[in-house]
């Protein structure tokens, strides 16, 4: 008998690093997770790709090993983070959902048919998008809202510097920064320039052939979120008093992968006007229905470039990995 102990799903696995995403992450047939008392047992319909899942698998830059993602191999046997499904089944502590209930945010091993999500990282679903463009948000989209809202402060008429606004947590920040009333220029590369232009950007700069920081253009906020330029290009594009928040960025840095220009940030930041910080984004239900609402009232929307079954995942994390993403990519389970 298939009783609920011996229920079985279909979910991706990684039970080593490795920078080829073939080799590293399988389809297999694992037993679905069992919930605690303030847990959720979600079926997956979708769910989506990210940079972390990339850093995850290759266990790069060595720094994450350190701080806990398993030295030697992942803690975490299955990746996969934002998620968008039905509720299966909710732990005696959960008041707020219940069985059947359409929701969307974030729980450990998403890429797979069922996953266990703490109550507080979910919430429901926007009404008006499918499963899979409401996959795309958790992640990116709280990291952009809690950049521009609470790292930045962005206030109406701010002029809003946007590095990475073609990528996932970009795409959100341009259309969050412009809900929030600022002059919004994002920057990314030549193949890019309508997307970032169509989701409401009021200037665009290719990066491959103009320089944001040419001296001539000066930002009260810039929020960076790719290409890693150094502390002091991004300090003389700011105004005096201007904000900068460093998001990430990606380099072929093995040991700190760009971590240690955060830091010099933070430690910077007390003996200047400007304001210089870093974010670690949080997950939570609050901002999840912040979120929902902006959606909801149309100011905020995923940019999907593609969609890949669960057992493609791999594809879908080299697409990204290569840096060919427009916006998300999202995994159909
Ligand atoms: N702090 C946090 O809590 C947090 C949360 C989520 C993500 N992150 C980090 O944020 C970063 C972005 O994540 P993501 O998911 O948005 O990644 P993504 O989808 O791959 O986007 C990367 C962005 O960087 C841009 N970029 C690449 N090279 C550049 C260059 N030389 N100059 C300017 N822009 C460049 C890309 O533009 P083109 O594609 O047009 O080249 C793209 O817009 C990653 O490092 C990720 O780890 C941090």
């Amino acid at each position: 008998m298939n009783t609920a102990a011996t229920r079985t799903m279909q979910a991706i696995v990684q039970d080593r690093y490795g920078t080829t995403p073939e080799n590293v992450l399988r389809l297999a047939e694992l037993a679905r997770p069992t919930i605690a008392d303030d847990e959720v047992l979600v079926r997956v319909h979708a769910a989506s790709v990210d940079r972390g899942t990339w850093h995850i698998m290759s266990g790069l830059p060595s720094l994450m090993r350190v701080i806990g993602f398993g030295f030697r191999r992942p803690k975490a046997p299955n990746p996969g983070r934002a998620l968008a499904g039905t509720v299966e089944s909710v732990g005696s502590n959960v008041t707020d959902l219940a069985p059947g209930d359409e929701v969307y945010g974030t729980g450990d091993g998403s890429f797979a048919e069922y996953v266990r999500a703490s109550a507080g990282r979910l919430a429901h679903k926007p009404a008006n998008l499918s499963f899979e463009d409401a996959a795309a948000v958790p992640v990116s989209a709280l990291t952009a809202l809690q950049a521009v809202r609470d790292g930045a402060h962005v206030q109406a008429g701010e002029r809003v510097l946007i590095i990475g606004a073609s990528g996932g947590v970009g795409t959100f920040a341009v259309q969050i920064a412009k809900a929030f009333g600022a002059e919004v220029t994002g920057v990314c590369s030549t193949a890019k320039v309508e997307l970032v232009r169509t989701l409401g950007a009021d200037h665009v700069v290719d990066y491959t052939r103009d320089d944001f920081a040419d001296g001539e253009h000066r930002y009260d906020v810039i929020l960076d979120i790719g290409g890693n330029s150094p502390l002091s290009r991004l300090r003389r594009t700011l105004t005096a008093r201007g904000r900068l928040v460093i998001v990430g960025g990606e380099t072929d840095g093995r040991w700190l992968g760009g971590f240690d220009r955060q830091v010099r940030a933070q430690l910077l930041s007390p003996f200047t006007r400007q304001k210089l910080a870093m974010i670690a984004a949080s997950e939570n239900t609050k901002d999840l229905i912040v979120l929902r609402e902006l959606i909801e009232s149309g100011k905020l929307a995923p940019a999907i470039d593609r969609t890949y079954p669960l057992s493609d995942v791999a594809a879908a994390v080299r697409y990204l990995h290569e840096g060919h993403a427009r916006g998300k990519i999202a995994i159909t389970v």
